[in-house]
């Protein structure tokens, strides 16, 4: 009798830029196992050259299987046809799990599909937090962990917010934060790309619609920095939908000289920059984090962060909409007294490996009759063939 190795089929589902660094490392771990098959599907939220497909080429993401093409829209736009895309894809596949990453819109569409089709959801970066439901991500990231299976988490923040809200322990693994996995393997390209006598300078990136689709609250934002750009050349890669308002608001020409816009970075080129800026300005989530392991001051344009070890841990400040405790801490960062932090638990590069081990853990694939040892360990695994 002959028994054939069943597959286990995992199921990728990305949708927006900051979903791809992500992916890379999980994808790289569950390649190395034999007995999986992987489907990456995009979603195309982000669908920009400069949003998405360099950053497939940089970080070495195969080609995704599918593409469902959604573009953009409003928030109930977008999710409905994500949602309305995904389900026949999935529905034909039957994947044994669908993993979905962070907290955009595609992550939480994709889940609420999953979760009506009974086909099981893991969630990497679970449990985050910002307390603040003004934020659509916040509501992205609520409705995904009441509806995911596997609770992947990045810092153990994660697992007291999941605990608070009634998750079953056993649903949820603390396994670090996997977006720092691709930054470690990628830091050394990234040091080499950047380009050599580079003048001392900061970073800006702004694209939360708190921050960006309030003329009034962009302005002061720029106003403020603009005042401080006599002191240091701030480069700042604008977003697209930033891109937009600037335009709209008639505020693209606003800026002081040395405060350069330009168009949003390759990931190599955004981490060089990131690596050896004096400080970084931002309103984004992964860039809070990476400041933090690179040991670069950052300045958090938000009242609240669903990243708190960033704060308590890492270097990482909130300003909130205080502009004047912006420019103060710009100018304690300048005389050299910026915030020095140290490293968050297991932000160590093997975070991909973990969730590999966490998914198969869970959902190897198991055929007919095979024998099953405790903990859900498929024998097969071990490649048990017997004539
Ligand atoms: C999305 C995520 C946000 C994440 C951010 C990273 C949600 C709710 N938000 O915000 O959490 O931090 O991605 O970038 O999922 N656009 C383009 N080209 C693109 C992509 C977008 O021109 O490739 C324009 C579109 O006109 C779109 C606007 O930018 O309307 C905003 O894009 P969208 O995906 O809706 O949200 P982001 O602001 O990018």
């Amino acid at each position: 009798m002959t028994y054939s190795i069943p597959l286990t089929h995992i199921f990728h589902v990305v949708g927006a830029r900051p979903n791809f660094m992500k992916v890379a490392p999980v994808l790289r771990a569950l390649g190395t196992r034999p007995t999986v098959k992987q489907t990456l599907v995009h979603t195309g939220q982000h669908y920009d050259a400069n949003m998405s497909g360099v950053f497939f080429r940089q970080l070495g993401i195969p080609a995704p299987d599918v593409n469902l093409s959604v573009g953009a829209g409003s928030h109930a736009r977008q999710t409905a046809e994500i949602m309305t895309r995904f389900e026949p894809v999935v529905s034909q596949r039957k994947p044994d799990v669908v993993v979905v990453y962070g907290d955009v819109n595609s992550t939480m569409a994709v889940a609420l599909v999953c979760a009506k089709l009974n086909v099981p959801v893991a969630h990497v970066e679970a449990g985050l937090r910002s307390f603040d439901r003004t934020m659509p991500e916040e509501i992205n990231r609520l409705v995904t962990d009441q509806l995911s299976d596997l609770l992947l988490t990045p810092s153990p923040d994660g697992n007291q917010n999941l605990a608070r809200e009634g998750v079953a322990p056993e649903r949820v693994i603390f396994v670090g934060n996997v977006m720092i996995d691709t930054l470690v393997r990628l830091l050394p390209l990234a040091v080499q790309t950047a380009p050599a006598g580079e003048k001392p300078h900061s970073l800006l990136t702004l694209h939360r619609p708190s921050n960006v689709d309030d003329p009034e609250v962009l302005r002061a934002i720029l106003g403020a920095l603009c005042s401080l750009a006599d002191e240091m050349d701030i480069l700042f890669p604008v977003h697209p939908r930033t891109r937009q308002r600037l335009d709209e608001f008639g505020m693209s020409r606003l800026c002081h000289k040395r405060l350069r816009l330009m168009d949003p970075l390759p990931y190599l080129e955004f981490l060089g920059l990131q690596n050896g800026a004096t400080c970084v300005i931002t309103d984004s989530g992964g860039i809070q984090e990476e400041t933090t392991f690179l040991g670069v001051p950052c300045l958090t344009v938000r009242e609240n962060t669903e990243r708190p070890v960033t704060v308590t841990s890492g270097t990482n400040i909130l300003v909130g909409r205080n502009m004047d405790l912006l420019a103060a801490e710009i100018r304690r960062i300048l005389a050299g007294h910026g915030k020095i932090g140290s490293q968050p638990e297991l932000w160590d590069g093997r975070a991909g490996e973990r969730i590999a081990n966490s998914l198969l853990e869970r959902y190897a694939a198991v055929s007919a009759g095979a024998p099953i040892m405790a903990g859900g360990h498929n024998l097969f695994a071990l490649a048990e063939t017997s004539q």
